[in-house]
């Protein structure tokens, strides 16, 4: 399926990155971040060392699980993130950089970039964070919990775990309170706001970080003054002395080894055990990182990194490995399974009067249980290539090189729709090739017409009268005078979209986009058990979003960081008591 263009990948013209490199002074000086003390160059780290807890992969998953193990009660823990810190890349401290970090995104495994480029097999342009914070450092910053109903499951999923929602609330709340803030809405977001209610998404619910059905204002990780605040922040929540966080180090597979059969207690117990990670760093020395009695490896490294990961350790479907010439440790025929992206598609507009920069600060929930396609707008500055004016027909030819774009757009739930992840090179830097199969179930096509009519309904909302432009002569209206419509970038509504399914279903299929919420690989039932043991094998974990097969909320770092929390207490308490201790205990861990 191709791709037409999207605001993002207009941007991905390579005759734009000259004027989007150009230096950008550095928007915050001060005193370093507060997770500085706690990092260094992989270069600087031993080639041998001993750890309770080896957390792979410094993302939104990874940097609270870090935090926590390396909290009260908590043991030695060494994470290990492959990108570099994001105080080194100014333009991730603001809303505005967003674009120009995307822009910047390069698909290279030797690159630097905090973005790294990928394309699936789809033909649909993604990119995934290669940087300590991950995803939250890059990310639109967008913070929203998870409906209720995601915690109990849904129709398909093979497992869920068992969540204890007062664990999964104080998790929730410990991460908000450090990173989150309410916005300031005006100019599109406000728009968008009033058209959302005009049509019908309702009610109004204000600000929430809840799951709501209607429309709302969520939280943001940009503060006050516009900086970003990310999950690397919750570093700082370590004990000092116990958390050590090793930058630009790539892990490159697990140690699994067999266990002493006379250590192996019970013949249904797992035959084989992590007991530590070899990473490299930038100049290409190899650490060994092994674990302490009792400790543990857990994967954070992402939905495309710890599928990848567990599959270069020889955990994965047999056969695959086999032909790889991967030893294979554990025969796991799901690992890199169940990959899903929910499918965006929207409307861009350039905006006949002038409206600021804004990333995602109102969606809108049309229906509590996420069967409804959500509907989140955002506005960008961004320079239009002199080459697509003759593409799109809606810009007009003295229109300034730069522009603001304002896009509404609806994101799939779920979705159904399921692809598959697999080693392309034994590269850990390269990214898989990895396929979504977009609309491949008809569900998710079907809720894509319903959702994007709604982005229609939105558009042609009074309210939105404001930003059309006076058209052309050739759409003169029928009493004469200069109909005002809007200009579009990109691809264009059918004119039957009001009543005509099938060529709504080709839009969605010609159009379709990410929105950067892919998930699955290490799903919880087929991979790792409720407990997000990697089943199979003893002391090695999977946490991040590859374990989901459903998304949650309308965008999920909310409670991919939570997840990061929860699970570092629940270790924790395993750690002390050897057994699922109950949550007034969990109390004691959190002062
Ligand atoms: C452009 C963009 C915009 C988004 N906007 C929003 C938004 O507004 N709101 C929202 O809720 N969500 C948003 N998301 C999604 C959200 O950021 C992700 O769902 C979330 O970050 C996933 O968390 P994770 O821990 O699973 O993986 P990540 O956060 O991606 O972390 C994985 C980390 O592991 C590291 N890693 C991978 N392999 C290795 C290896 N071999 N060795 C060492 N380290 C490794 C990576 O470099 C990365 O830092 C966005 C994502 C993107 C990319
Ligand atoms: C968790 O928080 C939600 C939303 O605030 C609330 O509805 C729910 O009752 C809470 N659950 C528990 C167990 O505290
Ligand atoms: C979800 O809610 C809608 C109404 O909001 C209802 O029509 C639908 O049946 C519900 N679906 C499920 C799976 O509960
Ligand atoms: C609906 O759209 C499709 C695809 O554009 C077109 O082939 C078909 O004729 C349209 N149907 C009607 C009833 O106009
Ligand atoms: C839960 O933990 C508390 C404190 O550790 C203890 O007093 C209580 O008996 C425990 N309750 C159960 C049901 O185990």
């Amino acid at each position: 399926m191709a791709a037409t263009p999207t605001p993002l990948l207009l941007l991905a013209l390579p005759f734009l990155f000259a004027a989007l490199a150009a230096a950008q002074p550095r928007p915050f000086g001060g005193a370093p971040p507060g997770y500085a003390r706690y990092v260094t160059d992989a270069t600087a780290t031993g080639v041998e060392e001993e750890y309770d807890y080896i957390v792979v992969g410094g993302g939104a998953a990874g940097c609270p699980l870090a935090a926590t193990l390396a909290g009260p009660g908590g043991g030695r823990v060494l994470l290990l993130e492959r990108g570099g810190a994001p105080a080194e890349f100014p333009a991730l401290a603001t809303a505005g950089g967003f674009v120009r970090t995307l822009a910047l995104a390069d698909p290279s495994p030797d690159s630097d970039a905090p973005a790294q480029a990928f394309s699936s097999e789809d033909g649909v342009p993604n990119v995934r964070a290669r940087v300590l914070g991950g995803g939250t450092a890059i990310n639109a910053g967008f913070y929203s919990r998870a409906h209720p109903g995601w915690f109990h499951g849904h129709g398909e999923d093979a497992e869920v775990p068992d969540w204890d929602m007062r664990l999964v609330n104080s998790s929730y709340e410990w991460v908000e309170q450090e990173l989150t803030f309410q916005p300031e809405v005006h100019g599109w977001q406000a728009a968008v706001r009033a058209a959302l209610l005009e049509a019908n998404v309702t009610p109004w619910n204000g600000f929430t970080v809840e799951h709501v059905t209607g429309t709302k204002i969520g939280a943001t990780t940009f503060d006050a003054s516009g900086r970003r605040h990310s999950a690397a922040d919750l570093l700082a929540f370590a004990r000092p002395g116990r958390l050590h966080v090793a930058v630009r180090a790539a892990v490159t597979r697990v140690i699994i080894n067999p266990i002493d059969p006379a250590a192996r207690r019970g013949r249904s117990r797992p035959a084989v055990a992590a007991v530590g990670v070899v990473y490299q760093d930038r100049l290409l020395q190899q650490h060994h990182a092994l674990l302490r009695p009792g400790g543990e490896v857990i994967l954070s490294a992402g939905t495309l990194g710890s599928p990848q990961l567990l599959l270069l350790s020889g955990v994965g479907p047999a056969s695959d490995l086999a032909s790889l010439g991967i030893p294979v440790s554990v025969d796991s025929p799901d690992v890199g399974k169940h990959m899903f992206d929910n499918p965006r598609n929207g409307i861009s507009i350039i905006p006949s009067v002038p409206i600021d920069h804004s990333l995602i600060q109102v969606v809108g929930i049309p229906s509590a249980n996420g069967t409804a396609s959500y509907l989140e707008a955002a506005s960008y500055i961004v320079p239009v290539s002199p080459m697509l004016r003759p593409a799109g027909p809606f810009i007009s030819p003295t229109s300034p090189l730069y522009v603001t774009m304002a896009t509404i757009m609806e994101k799939v739930p779920g979705p159904l729709s399921e692809g598959s992840l697999w080693l392309s090179s034994p590269n850990p830097m390269e990214t898989p090739s990895v396929r979504f199969d977009y609309f491949s179930r008809p569900e998710d096509l079907a809720q894509c017409v319903v959702g994007v009519r709604r982005v229609a309904q939105v558009l042609q909302s009074r309210t939105m009268d404001i930003f059309r432009s006076a058209a052309g002569t050739s759409s003169q209206g029928r009493r004469g005078r200069a109909r005002r419509d809007f200009r579009i970038v990109g691809a264009t509504l059918p004119l039957d979209w009001s009543t005509n399914n099938t060529a709504v279903a080709d839009f969605c299929r010609r159009t379709v986009a990410t929105l950067w919420h892919y998930h699955g690989g290490c799903v919880v039932g087929r991979v790792v058990d409720k407990d997000f043991r990697v089943m199979g094998t003893q002391s090695l974990r999977v946490v991040d979003g590859s374990t989901f097969s459903v998304t949650p909320g309308t965008n999920p770092q909310a409670t991919v960081m939570m997840m990061g929390r929860y699970m570092g207490l629940k270790m924790i308490a395993e750690r002390h008591s050897r057994r699922l201790v109950n949550t007034s205990s969990y109390s004691e861990l959190q002062e």
